[in-house]
């Protein structure tokens, strides 16, 4: 276990999870890392720390630098538990070392330890000084906890940024050049759509608070670390805060004998023909948090399901409540589905999409098995719609 200096005297001493491929539901193909870094200065500072059952990894790279007793500050940006989760036990070694947090940092710690620390409480423009780095702090709530902030280093142009910027990558690599730009790229853009969505107007007012920051290096809490792709990433973020799509359109649907498949198919054809890229997510083959992912640049979301026993597919609702949760703005819905005698589904489906605040394209509700006449309705009635260019 080698620890990675990632600037003169700062070290990654983080931990990788290579066998994680459930975070809460969210599906992590690749893993992830929990990102510790350990400051060595006239006080040594370690910023958060790793998940509980990975904590002597972190404990052998930290002894590869320093005699972790000699630890002074331990900066908790956050107190979910996979970068809290080793807290006391770092502090059972670092005796005498204060954990600096922000004020609702203090209580989650609290809540979730059941006991108290050596508090050192920080808000907004704090600064720590441990000889001669400065550490200052911006608290950026529901970023996504009420507790999270983050942590920048002006002497080394350094943002320790918690979950933003973050994306589930294991990896022996660190830096965002090494894993390569599109890996790193699609992972934070999955990491965006199904943990930070729901809280854009907060991630905007980060952005603009960390704004006037001279940055080099930004070194979040999972993943690789960015020190070649900021201006793209810190671009992908305030596009994705601004619920800004591509004229793009995906269709998530389930079936039952194929006919809700088909109609998929034709709503397909007609976005096609208006050479609008559309991407088919059956729910039984496709992970919702994969669907999410796309759904992050796709401004036409059709959402398919037959009506069984007054209802849509258990399949489509769990895909609608994932969705609802995460809260996409300024897209465009069209529900669709077949049925054989009650069609409740198409409306219920509408009803999620509008109560997302979706407008909406006029749903296609199809009595039992489409014939050809009716693909080239549904077809002519969806390109109608288009041409009208309707608004998000
Ligand atoms: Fe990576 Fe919100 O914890």
């Amino acid at each position: 276990m080698r620890a990675r200096e990632i600037k003169k005297g700062i070290y990654w001493v983080g931990a990788i999870d290579w066998n994680l491929r459930n975070f809460h539901g969210y599906l992590t193909q690749k893993g992830s890392t929990y990102n510790a870094y350990l400051i060595i200065d006239e006080k040594i500072t370690l910023v958060d720390t790793v998940k509980h059952y990975l904590f002597e990894e972190m404990l052998e790279r930290i002894k590869t630098v320093v005699d972790p007793a000699r630890i002074e500050y331990i900066i908790s940006n956050h107190v979910e538990m996979d970068h809290s989760g080793s807290l006391p036990k770092i502090l059972k070694i670092a005796k005498n070392a204060k954990v600096v947090t922000s004020p609702n940092g203090e209580k989650g710690l609290k809540a979730h330890f059941k006991q108290d620390f050596n508090f050192q409480i920080v808000n907004t423009l704090d600064k720590l000084n441990t000889g001669t780095r400065e550490f200052e702090f911006v608290l950026t709530p529901m970023v996504h906890w009420p507790d999270s902030m983050v942590t920048y280093v002006r002497q080394d142009k350094l943002l320790f940024s918690n979950d933003a910027f973050g994306q589930h990558i294991a990896s022996s690599q660190r830096f965002d050049d090494e894993v390569g730009f599109d890996i790193a790229r699609s992972e934070a853009a999955k990491y965006y759509a199904n943990i930070v969505l729901p809280y854009a107007n907060q991630v905007k007012k980060a952005l603009a608070d960390l704004s006037g920051l001279d940055i080099d290096l930004i070194a979040p809490s999972h993943g690789i670390i960015w020190r070649s792709h900021l201006k793209e990433i810190v671009g992908l973020y305030k596009n994705w805060a601004d619920n800004q799509t591509d004229e793009k359109a995906m269709i998530v649907y389930d079936s039952m004998w194929h006919s809700t498949e088909k109609i998929s198919g034709v709503i397909g054809e007609a976005f096609d023909s208006l050479d609008l890229q559309v991407n088919f997510f059956n729910l039984q083959t496709n992970h919702i948090s994969d669907i999410m992912a796309e759904l992050l640049s796709a401004k036409y979301i059709c959402v398919g399901s037959p009506t069984l026993n007054n209802n849509m597919l258990p399949t489509v609702a769990a895909f609608l409540t994932y969705m609802k949760g995460l809260a996409p703005k300024k897209r465009i819905g069209l529900a669709f589905g077949s049925y054989g005698w009650g069609g409740q589904s198409i409306v219920q489906i509408e009803e999620v999409l509008k109560g997302c605040g979706f407008s909406t394209l006029e749903n296609i509700k199809v009595k039992y098995i489409p014939d050809k006449d009716t693909f080239s309705a549904i077809k002519d009635k969806i390109k109608a719609q288009l041409r009208s260019n309707p608004k998000a």
